[in-house]
């Protein structure tokens, strides 16, 4: 978690107008907790930076609390210099999400592309909310969400909150344009995937799988999320000490 947020951190202090892709879920708060606190520690602005989210749930206006706009004001906009007006996620509650996503895409287009674009990865291989089956060329677009990312996300929705059951999200093909990904994961959950997406065939089946095609992508992931790995004993040669970005 701590090279992820290096890696983030240095590029801001390289690039004070990057635009940088987010993410959501359980896994990146870890990172941006010690993103701020690099941040803080370096006294680095990030008030020129322009971040685009990769999803967000549709019919959730910004200020529900369970929508993604919520989660990244509570962990990480609040807490630096970000300015907000430079901060971007599709709208849940837009009047019309498939107009809505493709405005997404413009505005991406506009601001010249994402410079680092950080992933997590469901259990089913999903990067953003690109489900199975996704094509690998989808660009930002209305998403079902399969019963197993609506399990895995349903404790995020406590009580009788009823969860949504679409997002709009970056497409494949949208995430593939960045110039760079991060993809981060811990625990044994996320086993089985993280070796589908290094080692599997590349295929809509595990969307992530198709990161094999891009040039830059760092895979950050802990012991547990790499037990299923055949070729571990390769990647402890090439990097021994694990992934050092100093
Ligand atoms: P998680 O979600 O970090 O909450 O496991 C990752 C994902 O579904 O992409």
């Amino acid at each position: 978690m701590n090279a992820a947020a290096n890696i983030l951190h240095k590029q801001v202090q390289a690039k004070p107008d990057s635009v940088l892709g987010l993410a959501t879920g359980g896994t990146m708060l870890r990172l941006y907790a010690e993103f701020i606190a690099l941040c803080r520690q370096k006294s680095t602005t990030l008030s020129k930076i322009t971040t685009f989210n990769l999803d967000e749930y549709v019919g959730l206006a910004s200020v529900h609390p369970h929508s993604y706009h919520s989660y990244m004001q509570e962990h990480l906009f609040s807490k630096t210099d970000i300015d907000i007006n430079t901060t971007y996620l599709p709208r849940g509650d837009a009047p019309d999400p498939h107009q809505e996503a493709a405005s997404y895409e413009t505005l991406i287009k506009n601001a010249g592309g994402i410079d680092i674009q950080l992933l997590g990865i469901g259990k089913n291989g999903h990067i953003g909310f690109n489900e199975p089956s996704s094509s690998l060329a989808s660009r930002t677009r209305v998403k079902t969400l399969s019963v197993g990312t609506i399990e895995a996300n349903r404790q995020y929705f406590p009580g009788d909150c009823e969860f949504p059951k679409m997002a709009i999200t970056m497409g494949v093909g949208t995430i593939m344009n960045s110039r760079e990904c991060i993809l981060v994961a811990t625990g044994a959950d996320k086993a089985e995937a993280i070796a589908k997406m290094v080692e599997g065939p590349v295929t809509a089946s595990c969307p992530a799988s198709i990161l094999q095609f891009h040039q830059n992508v760092t895979v950050l992931i802990d012991e547990q999320a790499s037990s299923a790995l055949q070729m571990r004993a390769y990647y402890q040669q090439v990097h021994p000490r694990g992934y050092n970005n100093d």
